[in-house]
């Protein structure tokens, strides 16, 4: 963890942030697979893990900001946890650790709260997103689980997300690190992308390079041929020469920060000319983007200068016509672009979904968008200085899409579906990477992955 110092600043600016009452945070505890002693791997919240720093299963934390006082709730282990799970530090030496002087059972955290509730003071607590956390929350603070997102407070929500989202040099650092781990799995991945292989033996090898550096994927990998299907999970496929291999994976720091790269490759290592046409149109989109991020510039408005590149780009090729500001105001370049050009990156992936993506990536200056392909940015708002984000633009071909649309005869004038059959097949291409936005303009994080088709293409012989 970073020193007590860190934490203790952290905590002491949302003190000053939310103003009264009681802050309640909660860790997560271990999740089952299939029978109670069997877990998934233990991942902690990141609002916890952000504030507190203790990386183990029930825990919870009460900041009384009243009375500027912080204290950490948790049981000390016994002689049956010791020989079966080894031995943990006690509750107050780990409390100790990350700045806090006071510590209790978990069996005080509900009578706290309810001396709290009885005197009409009121209680913090963010939106839950685990089953059990629901129920804990009943628990508690007696709130339905029905009722429990709607009754979090927006008040903690907006600081904790305004404070998680400008981050500092040790953040940044740790971002790196996660960073490292996934330059290593790109070089394997792309190593490997020869034909008779299969995608699972591909994701096998990279999500054990994360395990094998001490964390875990930020996120199921990615990894197929089928890389029109944006989130596809499955790795069952057997590669072939000239298929596209998208990549889309991370690894996590020590202190459980997120990487999140995509990189699309040819198989056995030479892009066909048309692969290579759609992929430098996703290049150009891509690096646009990236050189024109600063602060005080919306995202929203680079999303769309990278979609007005894609359908320039399109257009070159006679896959879509017309005007193409026109074209990308009336939304249609999202048959192909369907997504957002990025989001946030920190402990999570995608940096406090949990939180509401309304909280983190729009403010009252900037709605949401109704339309099809725009109304998916998760993040529109003007860039600071201090914000990670992810810069992810991508072409796809989607069959399913092609034809919907084709029969609705939507945007006639914009796309050229006669010209589309050829491209059926085609797949996806999909480039990511890390951004962080400085005073004056930006910083690619990580060692450069192998990005230019030509580059990608050594990468990938063997
Ligand atoms: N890396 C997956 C995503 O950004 O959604
Ligand atoms: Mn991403």
């Amino acid at each position: 963890m970073f020193e007590a110092k860190t934490y203790i600043r952290r905590r002491d600016f949302l003190k000053k942030q939310v103003q009264n009452g009681l802050i309640l945070l909660l860790g997560n505890d271990d999740s089952p697979m299939n029978y109670a002693a069997n877990t998934y791997p233990f991942r902690q919240d990141s609002t916890f893990l952000y504030f507190f720093g203790l990386d183990t299963p029930k825990l919870a934390a009460v900041i009384d900001v009243d009375e500027k006082k912080d204290t950490l709730f948790g049981d000390d282990i016994d002689i049956e946890d010791v020989i079966w799970m080894g031995y943990l530090p006690t509750v107050q030496e780990r409390a100790v650790a990350v700045g806090i002087k006071l510590t209790a059972p978990l069996k005080d955290l509900a009578g706290l709260l309810r001396d709290a509730l009885a005197k009409g003071r009121p209680v913090h607590y963010l939106p839950p997103y685990r089953p059990e956390t629901f129920l804990r929350i009943e628990a508690l603070l007696g709130i339905k689980p029905e009722e429990a997102k709607a009754k979090a407070s927006p008040g903690l929500t907006k600081a904790i997300a305004a404070q998680r989202s400008l981050k500092s040099d040790q953040e940044v650092a740790q971002i790196e690190l996660a960073l490292k781990t996934t330059f290593k799995m790109y070089v394997s991945a792309m190593h490997m992308a020869q034909p008779g292989i299969f995608e699972k033996d591909i994701a096998g090898r990279i999500d054990g390079l994360a395990i094998a550096d001490g964390g875990l994927t930020a996120f199921p990998t990615i990894l197929t041929k089928n890389g029109q299907i944006l989130h596809n999970h499955s790795h069952s496929n057997k590669l072939k020469k000239g298929d596209l291999l998208v990549v889309d994976a991370g690894g996590q720091s020590p202190l459980g920060y997120a990487a999140d790269i995509t990189r699309t490759v040819p198989v056995g290592g030479k892009f066909a000319s048309a692969q290579k046409e759609i992929y430098e149109i996703v290049l150009k989109a891509q690096e646009t983007a990236i050189k024109s991020m600063k602060p005080g510039v919306r995202y929203r408005d680079i999303h769309l200068l990278t979609a007005r590149v894609i359908a320039g780009g399109l257009k070159a090729l006679g896959l879509m016509k017309g005007d193409v500001e026109e074209a990308v105001l009336q939304g249609a370049h999202a048959l192909f672009f369907p997504h957002g050009l990025g989001h946030m990156l920190g402990l999570d992936v995608h940096d406090m979904e949990n939180l509401g993506e309304n909280f983190v990536g729009y403010d009252e200056s900037i709605q949401r968008s109704a339309q099809f392909g725009l109304a998916y940015l998760r993040m529109a708002k003007e860039l600071r200085e201090g914000h990670v984000m992810t810069v992810e633009p991508g072409i796809y071909f989607i069959p399913a899409l092609i034809d919907k649309w084709k029969k609705e005869n939507k945007f006639l004038d914009f796309i050229a579906y006669d010209k589309l059959a050829r491209y059926r097949n085609f797949g996806g291409i999909r480039i990511e990477d890390d951004v962080l936005i400085t005073k004056d303009g930006h910083r690619l994080l990580g060692k450069p992955i192998p990005k230019t088709p030509a580059k990608i293409e050594e990468a990938v012989k063997i």
